[in-house]
């Protein structure tokens, strides 16, 4: 047999990476309530059920605007006056955000989720072995977009416990780590924040975040600010953190004022945590005074775009702004009920969180439940995995977040937006893990509203299509036609084709 042909420097380097998940989750599919209902519960990924039934109901009307746009490349899709995400999420952050510079077409790229988009800036950004600086504890996914494709690497700013690595007390040490990167030869060239933050599931205070900008400007580095949480805030609810300001965009800051170069600072964002639809992959990069940055990274996509599956069912849900507005505005509240029922739980069993207003997790120290199951005399990682195994064992998937970081060693980020009965589950399971006494839990459901008829522009029973709020937010500069008319002129002739059908079509076309 012939010698395997060889790999490049680039993936030799790359290999054993990313080492295997130091807490992988147990084999088999996780828990779902009809498929799999003794499965484990997986509340270690970032997502939100609350409302998935609502969108679901949306997606599942008959769709009138499927064209054959939608079965060719996107250059061809973009190209249309058919409403594409491509218009549509600009106008979605200009209407909720308000920035300074109005998002459009030409200061944005959209692209198959955050973390696509991440990849193609870093890369664009930080060489092989330059640095992107972070604060921790930080959201580890980070990291395979940092690795690749840019082989850049991340530099963590570490924090103490007894320093809150979101306020401005943060800022002397990532200063400090620019220094000492530099002294090592590792040039900062990209400074990252997801603001509101993951794992600390809290809006940053503006303070902050203005701070970022300056040392970015006094270092000579790129700001990216990720606000894919921006509109999943509450403030109101039983459990406020302390420092407890509304979201500002970075995009709403006078930057110019501050004497920080606007063309340093980018922004990062999508509505699939909004609307729970990670899975659709939707992500957005935004640098309102960086076309140059701009031009470089849109043809990055070309091979790897949005989906038209994708495009198609989530333009038509924004095209429907009364249904944007109830679902954001009925998601803000389902979350933070969702988080006082976690934080109620925690509360009865006297375990330390982090207090939210912002995400679909906290941040636990289980230290009084690990002292229950776990020796005190083996070392931090011995007892952590001791935990890990008790949960899984009763059926729930957790991760610690000495994986993101975190100074203090017995923490755990838990996900609470699973619908209320699997998190009632999942609660019970982990007292058994922990041999815990059962908390009183309000077994109440929320009620959801599925039926939003009253307020969508989609007819549910045969879609107008385009509405005529659609055409507020169609805009396409490259086309002489009005796009409201050509729009609807479209849906006229258009054919209603069931979810399924359409699933089938786009099947066949790849396999063509
Ligand atoms: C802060 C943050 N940014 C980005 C992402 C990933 O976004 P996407 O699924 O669009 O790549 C997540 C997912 O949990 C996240 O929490």
């Amino acid at each position: 047999m012939s010698p395997l042909p060889p790999l490049s420097n680039r993936a030799v380097k790359r290999l054993g990476f990313p080492p295997p998940h130091a807490y992988a989750p147990p084999p088999g599919p996780f828990h779902d309530p009809e498929l799999y209902p003794d499965s484990c519960i997986n509340l270690s990924i970032a997502e939100n059920s609350l409302l998935s039934p609502r969108l679901i109901e949306h997606f599942s009307r008959p769709i009138t605007t499927l064209r054959t746009q939608h079965l060719r490349y996107r250059a061809t899709l973009i190209k249309s006056t058919l409403p594409t995400v491509e218009d549509l999420l600009p106008q979605y952050i200009n209407d909720h955000i308000h920035p300074r510079v109005p998002v459009t077409r030409d200061n944005s790229v959209a692209g198959p989720g955050i973390g696509a988009v991440l990849a193609q800036a870093v890369w664009a950004l930080a060489g092989e072995g330059e640095g992107v600086l972070m604060s921790a504890p930080f959201y580890d996914d980070y990291v395979r977009d940092i690795m690749h494709p840019a082989l850049a690497v991340l530099m963590l700013a570490e924090i103490p416990a007894d320093v809150d690595s979101l306020s401005t007390d943060a800022l002397p040490y990532l200063e400090r780590k620019i220094l000492e990167s530099e002294r090592l030869g590792i040039k900062i060239r990209v400074m990252l924040i997801p603001n509101p933050h993951n794992p600390i599931p809290q809006i940053v205070p503006s303070e902050t975040i203005k701070g970022y900008a300056l040392l970015a400007q006094k270092y000579n580095i790129h700001l990216i600010v990720d606000e894919v949480y921006g509109l999943s805030t509450y403030r109101d609810s039983a459990y406020p953190p302390a420092a407890n300001e509304p979201f500002e965009s970075v995009l709403t800051y006078d930057l110019a004022a501050m004497g920080v170069d606007p063309e340093r600072v980018h922004v990062l964002t999508s509505p699939t945590k909004d609307f729970g639809a990670s899975g659709l992959k939707l992500g957005l990069f935004i640098s309102p005074a960086n076309p140059q940055l701009i031009n470089l990274i849109r043809p990055l996509f070309l091979a790897t775009p949005i989906s038209s599956v994708s495009d198609l069912l989530f333009a038509r849900v924004l095209q429907d702004r009364p249904f944007v507005e109830r679902f954001l505005e009925d998601n803000r509240r389902m979350v933070k009920e969702a988080y006082e029922f976690a934080a109620g739980w925690l509360t009865f069993h006297g375990l330390e969180f982090t207090r939210a207003n912002a995400g679909v997790y906290v941040v636990v120290d289980f230290a009084p439940f690990l002292d229950r199951i776990a020796p005190a005399h083996l070392a931090p990682l011995e007892r952590l995995d001791i935990a890990v195994a008790a949960i899984i064992r009763e059926g729930v998937f957790i991760k610690p977040t000495n994986l993101m970081a975190d100074p203090v060693q017995t923490r755990f980020r838990l996900i609470f937006t699973q619908a209320r009965p699997i998190m009632i589950q999942a609660l019970r399971r982990l007292e058994k893990a922990f041999k815990v006494p059962e908390a009183p839990l309000d077994e109440t459901l929320p009620e959801i509203d599925v039926d939003v008829e009253s307020y969508s522009d989609v007819d549910s029973e045969e879609s107008s299509g385009v509405s005529a709020s659609a055409t507020a937010y169609t805009s396409d500069s490259e086309s002489s036609v009005d796009s409201g008319e050509r729009g609807r002129s479209l849906v006229k002739k258009s054919v209603v084709v069931p979810v399924n059908e359409l699933a089938a079509a786009v099947e066949a076309n790849a396999v063509l």
